[in-house]
């Protein structure tokens, strides 16, 4: 049994082949934090919690000074009564009071693990993961708190979530519902986080931890471009290669807030959890909340043991089952080759050509629809714009199929333009607050998801284009942030539950239309990577990256994405150079490179190319479909970090070969000797290069590594290729 309960320690411990976490129960009442890390084959309380009567600390039993909630490393804050760390829930009541008392009252172990009602979750049989429930009630106002924990079989991870329960009689108001919280008995981490911005999005950030509060978040109403749902504690001698991280994802695609807090006494507080701004939640008797998942990853072996963990479980347990094994096609997207610019013969011409090259899915993105000839009108309007296709998406997509391509096409449900049909018609599905002015972006305006109506009108519409049986592919954008969080259709106590139920009511319509259209491919898209999180690949398996498919700036972003998702969910395209985004040229050889290093496509006009680029890109398809198991299945590691020129390394390996690419970045004078150390290959095998048909040991190549030739040329590539013997 994984998860046992000691009750002579009075403690659960979760344990696998790899890990152990422990939770203990304190005088029956309250669930404190033992141990997180590898794995313990017994546990017998060595590391006593330190009970002495410190100054200003407040005691549950008042006889024992040397109790405060205040002091112990806690699986749960409490509210009002002690612990004066920042706390993970707050519950008002009635009388405007927020003061609980919850205390442990029984658990249970479950094989399996259970799908959250209306959320996105990791996927898991009775024979990969077992599941504690610990449930904690507050006797004063029949309240419940049920602390869930999954542990996987295979893995160093375990999932958390709480369902919160009103069971009295009164309706209460969850003012914040935090998902996790735990606080780890040592304070010597830096805090390690991916931020960026759209086109520049996750860069990591490592920085020591210091006394207080440190913190991320989005209020955008997604998970966002600025921050990763995502933090990490990290011993300071970690590195990709060796030391122990503590990660934690939130599986969730809205607003959230993930924060560490250094207290007094040298514990961590960590927490995660739907952000407390913007949002209240009415629990009525005998209703349940259910918060989402946080995902908790430990390694032992550096950064790439945790991607791998990651990579593995996101491929395996999040992603529909449809998707996990099915290879994923090269693909032409029409964006940047074309913008708003479209007609039939331009766009069949270039179906030809993408044809003729290998291309195998034909990608129509935005400006098919309504009077969309820029990015001002017509979001909402999704019937086809006759004069540039003059037989519809259907006679599109059956020509696209007819060249023996599938065909795909760009959406962006949420939205809608105030020069629309579907504004004119129903003014009041866009979020809005009454008498203020409605904020555009983009010259778009939200619509409101958390509305049954919107919700149902986007299955129908978005379902008829799919009943056509023309669709194989759709990328559903959203390019904005939501302001004026707000209804004509809720009640007022309901407004401040607005922006959870627009994430609940996205997945609805997604949950909705890929179970009815399992075999379409969805691409989670948001400008590129701004609501890029494992709540939305739960239902898209793969995401545009980033808008920016400049490669040199690409090596930046999906190194960081890297850390959490295998490279077959990130999309990648070869576009044009100059480079629309940063005006660089790079080789296309290297765009080639990078490109392949994702989910592998281009988004250029191919009639711009010379016979000889054509040449180059028809080859890039070729190798690309001989290894495409290797890219889009086999395992991939970072070798090296971009440094100040820029230059980059990673590896990709699987049973029968190996690929090591090397990003010189900018040339420089005087440039240092380098050895690069593939680590990661099978030891005890041999090795064969494909270019020179030298034969190495794993081990060779792993610690002694491959000289690096000086070229003096700026973003250059040095790629090795070897057969496994
Ligand atoms: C933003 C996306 O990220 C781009 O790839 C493209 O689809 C545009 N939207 C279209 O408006």
């Amino acid at each position: 049994m994984p998860i046992q309960f000691d009750p002579i320690q009075q403690c659960f411990h979760l344990r696998n082949q790899t890990m152990s976490y422990i939770i203990g129960i304190e005088k029956e009442a309250y669930l404190t934090h033992r141990y997180w890390g590898e794995k313990l084959p017994t546990y017998h309380g060595s590391n006593a919690l330190q009970m002495v009567d410190r100054g200003f600390a407040t005691n549950p039993f008042p006889e024992e000074r040397t109790f405060s909630l205040n002091a112990l490393p806690l699986e749960t804050s409490t509210q009002g009564n002690g612990d004066h760390r920042v706390a993970n829930y707050q519950i008002r009541n009635s009388k405007n009071h927020t003061v609980t008392n919850f205390l442990y009252d029984s658990y249970q172990i479950k094989k399996g693990k259970e799908a959250i009602p209306g959320l996105p979750s990791l996927r898991a049989t009775t024979d990969d993961a077992e599941t504690l429930e610990i449930v904690l009630k507050d006797t004063i106002q029949q309240l419940e708190m049920r602390l869930i924990y999954t542990l996987f079989e295979n893995y160093p991870m375990i999932t958390r979530r709480v369902v919160y329960t009103n069971n009295g009689s009164q309706t209460v108001a969850l003012e914040n519902a935090g998902s996790m919280l735990l606080d780890l008995s040592d304070c010597e981490f830096d805090f390690l986080t991916l931020d960026g911005s759209h086109t520049n999005e996750a860069n990591l950030n490592r920085q020591k931890i210091r006394p207080g509060i440190q913190k991320i978040e989005s209020t955008r109403g997604t998970s966002s471009p600025q921050h990763q749902p995502f933090l990490a504690l990290v011993e300071p001698t970690t590195s990709e290669f060796q030391g122990s991280v503590y990660a934690f994802h939130f599986v969730y695609s809205g607003n959230f807030i993930a924060q560490v807090e250094l207290e007094q006494y040298g514990t961590t507080r960590v927490q995660m959890g739907i952000h407390p701004d913007h949002f209240e939640w009415q629990l009525a008797p005998n209703t349940h909340f259910y918060t989402p998942e946080v995902v908790l990853n430990y390694s032992n072996a550096g950064f790439n043991g945790l991607s791998q963990t990651f990579h593995q479980v996101y491929q395996q347990h999040l992603i529909a089952p449809t998707w996990q094994k099915e290879a994923r096609p090269i693909l032409l997207n029409t964006w940047e080759g074309n913008y708003f610019d479209l007609s039939e013969e331009k766009l069949i011409a270039q179906a030809k050509k993408a044809a003729s090259l290998g291309i195998e899915l034909f990608v129509l993105d935005d400006g098919w629809f309504g009077k969309r000839n820029h990015d001002d009108s017509s979001l909402g309007d999704w019937f086809v714009n006759q004069e540039k296709l003059p037989h519809g998406i259907e006679g599109l997509a059956k020509e696209v199929h007819r060249l023996g391509m599938k065909f795909g096409l760009w959406f962006e449900p949420e939205m809608v333009s105030k020069q629309s049909d579907l504004f004119k018609a129903h003014p009041d599905w866009a979020l809005q607050v009454p008498n203020y002015p409605l904020t555009e972006g983009r010259r778009q305006l939200v619509l409101d998801l958390s509305q049954p109506a919107v919700q149902d009108y986007l299955i129908a519409v978005l379902g008829d284009h799919l009943a056509t049986g023309q669709i194989d592919y759709i990328k559903w954008d959203m390019n904005r942030h939501l302001t004026e969080v707000g209804n004509l259709f809720f009640n007022t106590p309901q407004q401040k539950e607005i922006s959870h139920r627009y994430v609940l009511g996205l997945y609805r319509i997604l949950e909705t239309l890929t179970t009815q259209y399992p075999h379409c491919l969805f691409e989670n898209c948001s400008s590129g990577g701004g609501r890029f999180d494992p709540g939305m690949m739960y239902y898209m398996p793969q995401t545009w990256t980033s808008d920016n498919s400049d490669a040199l700036c690409r090596s930046v972003i999906q190194y960081g994405y890297s850390y959490l998702y295998p490279p077959i969910m990130m999309g990648a395209h070869v576009s044009s150079a100059p480079n629309h985004q940063v005006g660089r040229l790079t080789p296309l050889e290297t765009r080639g490179w990078m490109a392949m290093s994702g989910n592998f496509g281009y988004e250029l006009d191919f009639e711009t190319l010379s016979p000889e680029e054509l040449a180059e890109v028809q080859q890039q398809i070729a190798f690309y479909q001989k290894h495409r198991q290797l890219f889009q299945f086999g395992q991939f590691y970072r070798l090296q970090a971009p440094d100040a020129y820029f230059a980059s390394a990673w590896l990709f390996t699987n049973e029968e070969e190996a690929i090591a690419i090397y990003f010189n970045g900018l040339s420089r004078p005087a440039m240092p000797t380098k050895y690069l150390k593939m680590r990661y290959l099978d030891p005890a095998a041999t090795y064969l290069d494909l270019a020179t048909n030298e034969a190495f040991s794993g081990a060779e190549l792993n610690q002694a590594g491959v000289l690096i030739p000086r070229v003096k040329r700026d973003f250059h590539t040095q790629v090795f290729h070897w057969k496994k013997q």
